[in-house]
């Protein structure tokens, strides 16, 4: 699969982790490499595991390692992680000697699935998340689905909150196999892939409001994770619970088909995945949506999904209107 953009293309390959022999310098997940012993062959810079490494503190200590390194400008850096470590990596290739190419190698379902491809590399401030960061893409992605054997069970359910969401906003017909990932897991990613890959490249940089539909349910989970500070919920976990709320304001606005937030909800359920909040009073949430990047003066954004496999951005909805819904869930 080849995803283009306004420097180029990248091809998308699917792997055995066997395959992965890229030159350069490695960088990996801690985690990954304890539990795939075999990459410490390429001498990897180690990145401990979490959220906090998209940091500027890791951010400056890898780039500083880079340079004591005497790592050059053709020399590609290779991220291995999930989202943390794509982000990060790729962040410090965007700007390390002004830019070096760096190869995705995604080892999460969530980063295989979406942070890996689309180009959006970056790190969090205290302040927010994602504040500082850059479009860089790839030279090249290598899925290697093995890597899930060792991923816990809520990671995968994580990125299946994901998966799930390209079947709400875009192609229904995922959702058969979303119902039984494991049968098929390497065709499941691939179309996921292919979606957002297409999607982005109607709308690299996020204007037109073409790729602000891959933010359905991402308004109110994103302030769900802000009110909890990133500890209670994992990213596709708040989503979840953001999916279903999102599908009911739709419903209730009229620009949502009636019964298609039951539907989010059942198909969201069955993949273990939480869809109720009970907190839906708490003021952070419609301060933490004030800030969502989706808005464009007044009012609120939302990507409303308006019937499964289809969602449009929406703008302008009144808070008072959003806060007096929240209290009625
Ligand atoms: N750039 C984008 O477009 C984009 C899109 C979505 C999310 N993101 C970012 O992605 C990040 C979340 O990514 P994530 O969910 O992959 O989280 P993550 O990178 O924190 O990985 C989750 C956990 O799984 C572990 N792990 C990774 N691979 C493993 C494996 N194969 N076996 C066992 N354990 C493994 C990690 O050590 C970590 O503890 C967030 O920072 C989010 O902002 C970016
Ligand atoms: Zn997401």
């Amino acid at each position: 699969m080849i995803v283009r953009h306004h420097m180029g293309e990248y091809p998308v390959r699917f792997v055995g982790t066997n395959e992965l022999n890229h030159e350069g310098v490695w960088l990996a997940d801690e985690n990954v490499l304890r539990l795939w012993p075999a990459l410490a062959g390429h001498d990897p810079i180690v990145i401990p595991s979490g959220e906090t490494s998209k940091s500027m503190a890791r951010y400056e200590q890898v780039v500083r390692t880079l340079a004591h390194r005497g790592a050059k400008r053709n020399q590609q850096l290779i991220a291995v992680g999930g989202g943390v470590v794509g982000d990060l990596v790729g962040f410090v290739a965007s700007s390390y000697l002004r830019g070096v190419p760096f190869v995705q190698v995604p080892t999460t379902l969530l980063s295989m699935v979406d942070s890996s491809v689309g180009g959006k590399v970056g790190i969090d401030l205290p302040e927010g998340k994602n504040l500082v960061g850059a479009f860089w893409p790839p030279v090249q992605v290598d899925v290697a689905t093995d890597f899930l054997k060792t991923l816990p069970e809520r990671h995968f359910r994580n990125g299946m909150a994901e998966v799930w969401k390209y079947a709400f906003i875009e192609d229904w017909s995922v959702s058969e196999q979303a119902l039984r990932p494991e049968a098929n897991l390497a065709s499941l990613i691939k179309r996921c892939i292919e979606i957002k890959s297409q999607i982005v490249e109607e709308d690299e940089y996020d204007r037109s409001g073409r790729r602000a539909i891959l933010n359905f349910g991402h308004s109110i989970g994103h302030a769900i994770e802000t009110v909890h500070n990133y500890e209670d919920y994992l990213h596709g976990e708040a989503i979840a619970i953001g999916m279903v709320a999102e599908a009911r304001l739709g419903e209730r606005l009229g620009l949502t088909l009636a019964g298609t937030a039951d539907r989010v909800a059942a198909c969201l359920t069955g993949a273990g995945l939480p869809t109720e909040y009970g907190d839906w009073q708490n003021p952070g949430l419609i301060e933490a949506m004030r800030r969502d990047k989706k808005n464009d003066g007044e009012g609120l954004a939302f990507s409303l999904v308006t019937q499964l496999g289809e969602c449009k951005l929406t703008t302008g909805i009144a808070e008072s209107d959003v806060r007096a819904f929240l209290e009625s869930l």
